[in-house]
């Protein structure tokens, strides 16, 4: 499309089933905002949305294991994610979630009219179902041993551990989540959308209409087409979701994936009435920023889902990224490895804008890149301190000092002067070439050419120099180097908006049109600027170390919990169990075993009787802190001699993952002697 009157921009809605990460940041909401900025700046008609994505089966996991409701979990989630981007000053016109009402009614009308225009095949096949639970398992819910690499936590749609996506029924032993039980085969009916159809479509509308999307997406959406594609499911039996609107439906709900596009489309609702036109018309262009695991879903799925409804405009452009990798290692949330917004702008406070911008200069546009805690310094440090700041510093600085802070006459221009005016102006195309094209990295380096410009401009012209000899030509220099600045809070406003707020506040002007980059008369002489503070301050080592010390923690701890998690012994017959008689018991006394490390004498009251027990604990516990304590002792375990102590029982202990020992205690006061069964 050449001409358009106005774009609709998506962000891909993060799953409200955590905080959001800087692989989030860099992915998508940080381009997406970069992208709607600039064209809010050109004059454009924008609407840019976002919000949560509160509905899928990792939402009830969570909730299950956490004994909350899905609900709870997503209001958590909801609001620190929001909370999140507001201050990162992340631009939406509207920042939504889907467990709204409006969101409930627009996706159901949504499957109501593929439904009623036929444009679904319902098929009846087996599925995994819990009889302890009364509840048939979405792939998630069931784990088992991986047919690839014989990992024994491998889920039914994915083993983390090889990586190989998989179907329930390839798992060996499979589990319910739910209950642990074996699940069995029962049939279920389910509706799909036959993608097979659109097929030809598909490749004619992305294979050879829109060559021009970025080689990644358009890589990605060509092997799915060579490959083929195959009717997808759009429903599940799942209680959490936007219920199946179809009689006999009961207990199904949308797939998360048919209903979180549609999400898009709330939102808009939700935000202005006058939605239609920023759907429907078409010179309203819509572009969508997802990461790329989500590419199949936003360039194949969601048109096919647009087409089938019939009166909805399809995406113009996609432009994902790949993913960012934190020191080297995959992000993740359930290994804790990851930098969160949250924790970041506690940790941060002021310095939103420097993730941004790190995030930006190193952004995953065409491969994965790695986000370190050196570059972020050295970015913060010999970027946007040494050549952003300090080149508006001086300009400020010495305008205080020579022009008591008013904007000089500009005079006679030399052949420099006007070279450097010249390239000011080569550079605002250059910028918007690249931010027109989805190069946001470039267009920042661009930027930052631009403060290059003006600190070297600067350093050779010396005006310290030359105001010994000729005011006139410092006049000159200064008007210049002010000019510049003006131009850097237009170039950089997109990219660094909280600072450029600050500097225009220090130049006494006015956010201004992006129409007005490349002007050399942004300020006119006398026009008066403010003392300046500093725009960026330098992060120290220790900064810096203490971020990789916090890393250097998880790691351990990961590690650790990996290696501690023993893999299930064969099993034991009932009776093999019940042959231990466990019993909950009090420590009366306690001391240390004398010339040995590990081990403490106890004497304990089983409730049977009081007798002596020798249990390897003093690495642990202090005499003092154990004495009057509730644990668990095996009382008919053959007498063992240690140090020449009887040891009679055992005291039951959880061997945690950092290596130390925790008594298992009843959870309230029992009575001496209690069985524990
Ligand atoms: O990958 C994800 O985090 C998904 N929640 C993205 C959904 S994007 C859209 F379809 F809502
Ligand atoms: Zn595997």
């Amino acid at each position: 499309m050449a001409e358009y009157k106005r774009t609709l921009i998506t962000s891909a809605l993060p799953y409200a089933n955590g905080p959001v990460h800087i692989g989030h940041l860099a992915g998508v909401y940080v381009p997406a905002d970069i992208y709607a900025r600039y064209l809010r700046m050109k004059g454009e008609e924008v609407a840019f949305i976002g919000g949560s994505d509160e509905h899928g089966v990792p939402i009830t996991l969570k909730a299950k294991n956490e004994g909350i409701t899905p609900q709870d979990v997503v209001d958590k989630y909801h609001n620190i994610i929001k909370d999140s981007f507001a201050r990162f000053g992340i631009s939406f016109d509207v920042y939504s979630r889907t467990t709204s009402k409006i969101h409930h009614e627009t996706a159901s009308e949504f499957f109501r009219k593929l439904y009623d225009d036929g444009k679904f095949i319902e098929k009846t096949n087996e599925q995994y179902y819990d009889e302890e639970a009364g509840q048939f398992l979405a792939d998630r819910y069931i784990v088992g041993t991986c047919p690839k690499c014989n990992n024994e936590k491998a889920y039914g749609d994915q083993c983390e551990s090889c990586g190989s996506s998989l179907n329930a029924t390839d798992l060996i032993n499979p589990k319910s989540m739910l209950s642990g039980s074996v699940p069995v085969m029962r049939e279920t009916k389910h509706w799909y959308l036959p993608l097979d159809e659109y097929e030809p479509w598909l490749k004619e509308w992305i294979l050879e209409q829109h060559k021009e999307w970025k080689p990644n997406v358009y890589g990605q959406c060509k092997s799915w087409l060579d490959g083929g594609l195959n009717p997808r499911a759009v429903t599940r039996d799942l209680k959490w979701g936007v219920p199946v609107p179809v009689a006999g439906a009961e207990g199904k709900v949308l797939y998360v994936w048919f209903d979180a596009p549609i999400g898009y489309i709330s939102a808009t609702k939700e935000w202005s009435a006058d939605w239609e036109k920023w759907w429907k018309d078409e010179d309203t262009r819509m572009l969508h920023f997802i990461g790329k695991d989500n590419i199949v879903f936003h360039c194949i799925i969601f048109p096919s889902m647009l087409k089938a409804e019939g009166t909805y405009n399809l995406p113009e452009n996609v432009p994902a990224n790949e993913f960012l990798n934190l020191e080297g290692d995959k992000i993740s949330t359930s290994r804790n490895w990851a930098v969160w917004l949250h924790e970041y702008l506690e940790e941060f406070p002021g310095k939103e804008d420097v993730l941004k911008y790190v995030l930006t200069a190193n952004a995953p546009e065409t491969k994965d890149n790695d986000f370190t805690w050196k570059d972020f310094q050295a970015r913060n440090n010999n970027e946007l301190v040494a050549i952003l700041g300090n080149f508006v510093n001086r300009a400020l600085v010495l305008t205080q000092k020579y022009y008591n802070g008013e904007v000089p006459n500009r005079g006679k221009l030399t052949d420099f002067d006007t070279e450097t005016l010249e390239r000011l102006s080569t550079l605002k195309s250059e910028v918007e070439k690249s931010l027109d094209t989805f190069r946001f990295r470039e267009a920042l380096k661009l930027a930052m050419d631009m403060a290059r410009l003006g600190n070297k401009y600067l350093a050779d012209m010396e005006p310290w120099k030359v105001v010994k000899t000729d005011e006139e030509r410092v006049k000159t220099i200064m008007n210049i180097c002010l000019q510049i600045t003006a131009n850097l809070t237009i170039v950089f406003e997109p990219f660094l908006p909280l600072t450029m707020n600050k500097l225009r506040g220090f130049m006494n002007i006015d956010k201004l049109p992006w129409r007005e980059l490349g002007n050399i008369d942004l300020l006119f002489a006398g026009h008066k600027v403010n003392k300046p503070e500093l725009l960026f301050e330098k992060i120290d080592d220790a900064m810096v170390e203490a971020q990789m010390q916090k890393l250097f923690d998880t790691k351990k701890a990961n590690d650790m919990a990996e290696a501690s998690v023993k893999p299930v012994k064969e099993n034991c017959t009932f009776d093999d169990f019940m042959k231990m008689d466990i019993r909950v018991g009090t420590i009366l006394e306690a001391e240390k075993v004398a010339k040995t490390k590990k081990l403490m004498k106890l004497l304990v009251d089983t409730g049977i009787d009081k007798r002596i027990v020798v249990s390897g604990i003093a690495e642990y516990y202090n005499p003092e802190e154990v004495v009057g304590k509730q644990v668990s002792i095996v009382v008919n375990l053959e007498p063992r001699k240690l140090r020449g102590i009887e040891s009679q029982g055992m005291i039951l202990m959880a061997d945690n993952a950092d290596g130390t020992l925790k008594f298992v205690s009843p959870e309230a006061m029992v009575v001496n002697g209690s069985e524990v069964k």
